[in-house]
């Protein structure tokens, strides 16, 4: 079975596919049936919309979901602001640093001492949330689950959180998903939910998308199924919870800031919706791998999963793409990544094993990579010769790993936290990688190098026409 073999097994139902409109009621009857906004929905629910784009938007990006509840999410305290100290999500508070350099991170440390929501840091991104333009790349380590009563949202964007290490239990107001090592899982921007750590410490990565979301890729001549299909992406069933005379806490990111709310109904009481706007999530090991099966490699947009993408057709804001284990079979081919420089940024990390495009244990699970715009990169040196002088018979290569990259139009700033206070950096990447590179050049005897000017025919000839002339 072409699925990720998880020693976590499942414990929730989903419905299956990716853009589709779903419906689910934890009590039977719970949907209104033909209206949206009944005199009196069932049950004495309350009718509560949830929009993912404007009202307007166009029919094939309109995002809504209708929530029947106990209780309106409007029912609580004014929100104050509640800055954590040992959390970093807020891009206004720290400089930016802009650079051209090739970074390469250490694998970033847990830490079993805060929970999901203290445990997010913002190590790179572009943009602004208040312009709803750009990204945010965030890591998180937590060791902790969140409160009972708690509930968090990001007003920022739509989270798509890559797990590199534990398990995520996370109970959203939609209801419960499940994340293990090699799934990832998108919560849309306003969705609240929780984080439970059923196996302890819990490490990862996530893409923040400020500007819409995320689609599957076009496929083109590829056709109609491959890469990520629609139906193998999961969205969770309703299921309610019931507590009216409680104390609870909303924590809302909003700009990067951190605020709070008090209520005393519990945020997870929707007992049915429909809608188009949901979390979801996606097991990277049923990914259809598209690749060459003659010579040189394709672009590593072949590898698109999800895509965010800009006005402009074919360039995204954000693309997530993996390097899952595959067969390379190409013939007379350099088969590693050729060396190149990008118009756009490549924030890369592991979740697994090893990537095939570098040696000596430098790319490590839980760290990362970040070749900026027209940073140059490609294999190390190691990698190169490896590759230069290998047998070209059919192999597969990235057995047991998964790399991944957030690829964006825009230049991508590190945050303080990043490039110091995180003291992940590693100081020699290009030295390791790169600057170890030997020249292989030769001009065989006899080889005549060509001359870049144009002959301009003997001088006395030149002097002769010149006179000729005055
Ligand atoms: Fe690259």
């Amino acid at each position: 079975m072409p699925a990720t073999k998880f020693t976590t097994p499942e414990k929730y139902k989903y419905q299956n596919g990716f853009g589709s409109y779903h419906e689910s009621e934890a009590i039977e009857g719970a949907l209104p049936v033909g209206a949206n906004a009944p005199q009196k929905p069932p049950y004495g629910l309350y009718t509560e919309k949830l929009s993912g784009t404007s009202f307007t938007a166009p029919r094939h990006e309109n995002q809504q979901t209708w929530l029947y509840r106990v209780l309106p999410s409007a029912a609580h305290s004014p929100f104050i602001p509640r800055e954590f100290t040992s959390n970093n999500t807020n891009p206004d508070t720290q400089q930016m640093h802009q650079i051209p350099n090739q970074l390469r991170w250490d694998p970033f440390d847990l830490d079993e001492s805060v929970d999901w929501v203290h445990g997010l840091k913002l190590v790179a991104g572009a943009g602004d949330p208040t312009l709803k333009h750009g990204i945010g790349i965030l890591i998180f380590a937590a060791g902790k689950s969140m409160g009972k009563n708690e509930a968090f949202y990001s007003a920022d964007g739509d989270f798509l959180i890559v797990l590199q290490h534990g398990v995520l239990d996370i109970q959203t107001e939609l209801g419960h998903i499940l994340v293990r090592p090699n799934e990832i899982c998108v919560i849309p921007r306003g969705v609240r939910y929780r984080v439970e750590l059923p196996d302890g410490p819990v490490r990862g990565y996530i893409l923040e998308l400020y500007s819409g979301h995320f689609q599957l890729p076009e496929l083109g001549p590829i056709g109609s199924n491959c890469l990520a299909n629609a139906r193998d992406f999961q969205a969770p069933v309703a299921y309610f919870e019931e507590d009216t005379m409680g104390e609870y806490e909303i924590i809302s990111k909003f700009n990067g800031h951190l605020f709070v709310a008090t209520q005393t109904h519990t945020p997870f009481d929707v007992v049915a919706w429909h809608g188009l706007y949901y979390p979801y999530k996606y097991d990277l090991g049923r990914f259809n791998t598209i690749g060459s099966i003659s010579f040189d490699h394709p672009d590593p947009s072949i590898f698109t999963v999800l895509s965010a993408p800009s006005a402009h057709p074919g360039t995204a804001i954000a693309d997530f793409v993996i390097f899952p284990p595959r067969w390379l079979v190409g013939e007379d081919t350099f088969r590693p990544p050729w060396y190149h420089r990008n118009t756009m940024s490549e924030f890369m990390g592991l979740i697994g094993g090893e990537y095939d495009a570098k040696s000596g244990g430098g790319f490590r699970p839980g760290g990362a990579s970040l070749h900026n715009i027209m940073s140059a990169h490609g294999p190390d040196a190691e990698t190169h010769q490896k590759a230069s002088e290998a047998q070209l018979q059919p192999m597969k290569v990235g057995e047991g790993s998964m790399a991944f990259m957030f690829e964006s139009c825009l230049m991508v700033g590190v945050t303080d936290w990043g490039l110091n206070l995180c003291r992940k950096v590693q100081e020699d990447y290009n030295e390791e990688s790169w600057t170890r590179l030997k020249p292989h050049f030769q001009i065989p005897e006899g080889v005549r190098r060509m001359d870049n000017r144009v002959d301009e025919g003997p001088k006395e000839e030149l002097v002769a026409s010149m006179r000729l002339h005055s």
